[in-house]
């Protein structure tokens, strides 16, 4: 594999994105060696030395287990550069400075291997000034690598290539960041801000533009260009505050000095004073005092951009809420009202703009699409929602209303069509043609659209693949599971094929039970129908663990709670190497109650050897919450079983590794035996007693924590005054259904799910 090419890298330059990239190499399993400037005698290499610190202390956490970061050096480019000569990549991430670069690719020449690739991560400058100097063997082997921030968690990278760069250099690039990197490649003209930036910028300055314009209210339009758009919830205000506001004014400024005079970007993109001063008195944001939003003694305030004033922070107004629950883009900017127009001029704006990129900048859309799903997250790309609008509509209205309409929107029709069973893309040139995926990558909301989901409902869906293998794909709200989810889970189970797979494409797998429906239940002292919730969830989980072909769970993002509870009766998990994986429900005043505590004692039963160990483990990990930030940190938990299941860097291959498992398990596969259990018994029950109280006497815990943690050590010891004693799997259910039901009688409980359903807060009672 091209990949083995890489077993040393330099990154130079130990900034925000040089220690990101850095932690990334280490979290690849490579050695990476990171410069900054040399400091004085006796701390030259302060400068890396700080961003070693900076990257240990990182949250949300740059490496994927803390240990990773003894794989990067830190030096300094006065003593260290000649060490260049054992790298085989060198990224240089150094200040966003012409002269600086390129002084340094001069004094890095001497030194490198004959056929060791140089990139630079920088975000606007073209690469042939960068390149200018250089000789030809070192440009043969040059390019852009350009990262988000923070590069572990955002999947896109740029890769831009030089008119001499040698091709086999960029595939091998593009191979490397891929499988062992994690990225989602998109390969780009050397055109000002590649495609990311130049639209997502772009589409973030149209929204402040119109916001001021149309005096909508800063809150108004974060809540629109937002989650009914598919952008995260941020929306504008919110990310220019989490970026920085001093930071994107520059990236607006160099944007403005490198795109052509006629660009639209100049129309939304001009100076503005409002965030000149706020970012000059140190309202730069959210590692500042603050910036659109901020906290003044306790006051949530938000800015308003008319009168250049804080004022306490709008909550949702009935008309937004209406707007914001609009079905589709189309009702979005429906209307005449001020905030329909709103929706409506952004979307104008962002998607002509994007459109008038194709074909000068990129002939296929889907790049663009690639890039704002990758690099914004957004969950659809600008082509994608023309899709949606309707192209001849669209196109339609804009003229209507005297808006320039691109030429790639003249045509009408749909960008993306389905031939055959392959999506297309209506490139620049007009012509439809396959959409443009490395080997092996899968994005399943793109492949979903060339099959018929064989059943579904409003919660998942159910599909044959190709080779018959059962896809699961949950779609609700952070795919909290509901009923109507297990349902699927059960039909898969109850008619397997070769084997299921357990996917979807969505942020997170599932980020637990739906919590609103059991606080519906609650409001209603619906006890036995919690009780036949849990039952059926636990009669979906133990189909799916018996079923006669194997079963691959394959999440990322958050796979917690309830989400958990799926993947931990599945014969194996494929996991993104980001995933988030445990047991929240202690937090809500409940305890698991799918499966989650039987299967935490089995596993560490399994690793310990003894049923009393495995007992407190399981009641003190699932007691506090505790979840890994990854499958490694996962492991330590017993979450994720580093000899059983698997981790893949990139998520766009989790299906491939994932189909990859099932084949290979389903060669003469046989259902695991059902587990036996013996419960701890009552000496255990009491000494976890103990362990509350004094928790409770000296203030670690709260009256309710220890409710909660009674009913857990109850499920895995018998409870006061138990022998230990044998128990089956349907017992261990039992007592969850039990412990649980008992919970969600209690007024604390109530109170933590409102407050976390309600309010979005944390009830400690
Ligand atoms: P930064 O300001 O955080 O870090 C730059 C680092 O380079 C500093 O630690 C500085 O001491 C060091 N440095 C300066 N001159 C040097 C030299 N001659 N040799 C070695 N080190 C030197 O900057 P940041 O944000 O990390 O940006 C680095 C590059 O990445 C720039 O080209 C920028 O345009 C690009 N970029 C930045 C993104 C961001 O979100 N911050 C996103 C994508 C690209």
């Amino acid at each position: 594999m091209a990949s083995s090419r890489f077993a040393k890298i330099c990154v130079i330059g130990a900034g925000t994105m040089g220690s990101g990239i850095a932690a990334q190499v280490a979290n690849a399993g490579i050695d990476v060696l990171l410069l900054d400037v040399a400091g004085e005698d006796g701390a030259r290499n302060a400068a890396a030395d700080r961003a070693l610190h900076r990257i240990a202390k990182s949250n949300p956490p740059l490496l994927m287990r803390p240990d990773n970061i003894e794989r990067i050096t830190a030096g300094n480019i006065e003593d260290d550069l000649e060490r260049i000569a054992g790298c085989d990549w060198v990224v240089e991430a150094v200040v966003e400075r012409l002269d600086v670069k390129r002084a340094l690719y001069r004094d890095m020449v001497e030194h490198l291997k004959p056929d060791a690739i140089v990139s630079s991560n920088t975000s606007t400058i073209p690469i042939k000034l960068l390149m200018k100097a250089m000789p030809k063997a070192l440009r043969q082997r040059f390019c852009i690598t350009h990262f988000f921030n923070p590069v572990r968690y955002m999947r896109l990278l740029e890769l831009v290539a030089g008119s001499d760069t040698d091709p086999d250099v960029i595939d091998a690039m593009a191979d490397f960041c891929d499988r062992r990197l994690g990225k989602g490649v998109v390969r780009c003209a050397d055109t000002p801000g590649f495609l990311g930036n130049r639209v997502g910028v772009f589409a973030l300055q149209a929204a402040i533009h119109e916001a001021t314009e149309l005096g909508v209210k800063i809150e108004e339009a974060d809540a629109l260009f937002g989650r009914p758009m598919g952008i995260p919830k941020t929306g504008a205000f919110g990310l220019y505050d989490l970026i920085g506001l001093d930071l994107m004014a520059d990236v607006v400024r160099s944007l403005r000095a490198i795109l052509p005079a006629g660009d639209p970007f100049h129309e939304v993109g001009g100076e503005n004073e409002l965030i000149n001063f706020l970012a000059a008195q140190g309202f730069t944001g959210n590692k500042g005092k603050g910036g659109f939003y901020r906290r003044q003694d306790g006051q949530r305030l938000a800015l308003d951009l008319q009168a250049a004033r804080w004022r306490p922070r709008m909550k949702a107004t009935p008309e937004l809420a209406a707007i914001g629950e609009a079905e589709g883009l189309g009702a979005l900017a429906k209307g005449d009202d001020r905030l329909s127009r709103f929706c409506w001029r952004v979307l104008a704006r962002v998607l002509t703009y994007a459109a008038s990129l194709v074909p000068s900048v990129t002939d296929n859309p889907q790049d663009i699409d690639d890039a704002m799903k990758l690099g914004y997250n957004w969950v659809r790309g600008p082509f994608e929602m023309i899709d949606e609008l309707g192209m001849r509509p669209f196109a339609a209205r804009l003229k209507r209303e005297g808006w320039p309409v691109p030429a790639y929107l003249e045509a009408g029709g749909a960008v993306y069509r389905v031939r055959g069973r392959k999506l297309t893309v209506r490139r620049g040139d007009g012509a439809y043609r396959a959409v443009d995926l490395p080997d092996g990558v899968v994005r399943f909301h793109m492949t979903r659209r060339t099959l018929k989901p064989v059943a579904g409902n409003d919660g998942a869906s159910l599909f044959h693949l190709d080779g018959g293998v059962r896809l699961v794909e949950f779609h609700t709200k952070a795919n909290a599971l509901d009923a109507e989810c297990m349902a699927m889970v059960r039909a898969a189970a109850d008619d397997p094929g070769p084997g299921i797979l357990i996917h979807n494409d969505a942020q997170h797998f599932s980020a637990g039970v739906n919590l609103e429906r059991f606080l519906e239940f609650i409001e209603a002292k619906d006890w036995k129908g919690i009780d036949r919730f849990l039952a059926d969830f636990q009669d979906a989980v133990l189909a799916l663990a018996t079923c006669k072909a194997p079963v691959v769970g394959a999440p990322s993002g958050l796979a917690i709670g309830g989400g958990y509870e799926v993947l931990a009766h599945c014969d194996k998990v494929v996991a993104h190497s980001n995933t988030v994986l445990g047991l929240v429900e202690c937090a809500v005043g409940l305890v698991p109650g799918g499966g989650g505590v039987k299967e935490t004692y089995r596993r560490w039963r399994a690793r310990t050897g003894s049923w009393e160990e495995a007992a407190w483990k399981t009641f003190s990990h699932i007691g506090a919450n505790r979840t890994g930030s990854s499958p490694d940190l996962a492991a330590e938990l017993a979450y994720f079983a580093p000899d059983r299941d698997e981790q893949v860097m990139n998520r766009d291959r989790l299906v491939e590794a994932g189909l990859a498992a099932l084949a290979q398990m389903g060669e003469g596969y046989r259902r695991p035996r059902r587990p036996k259990f013996k419960l701890a018994g009552g000496e255990t029950f009491a000494a976890m007693v103990e362990h509350l109280e004094r928790g409770e006497a000296d203030g670690r815990l709260l009256p309710h924590d220890v409710t909660v943690g009674r009913a857990l050590a109850r499920i895995v010891t018998g409870g006061a005054g138990a022998k230990p004693t044998e128990a089956g799997e349907a017992d261990l259910f039992a007592a969850e259904r039990e412990a649980f039901v008992a919970l969600a009688r209690t007024a604390q409980t109530k109170e933590r799910i409102e407050g976390l359903m309600k309010r979005g807060e944390t009830v400690r009672n």
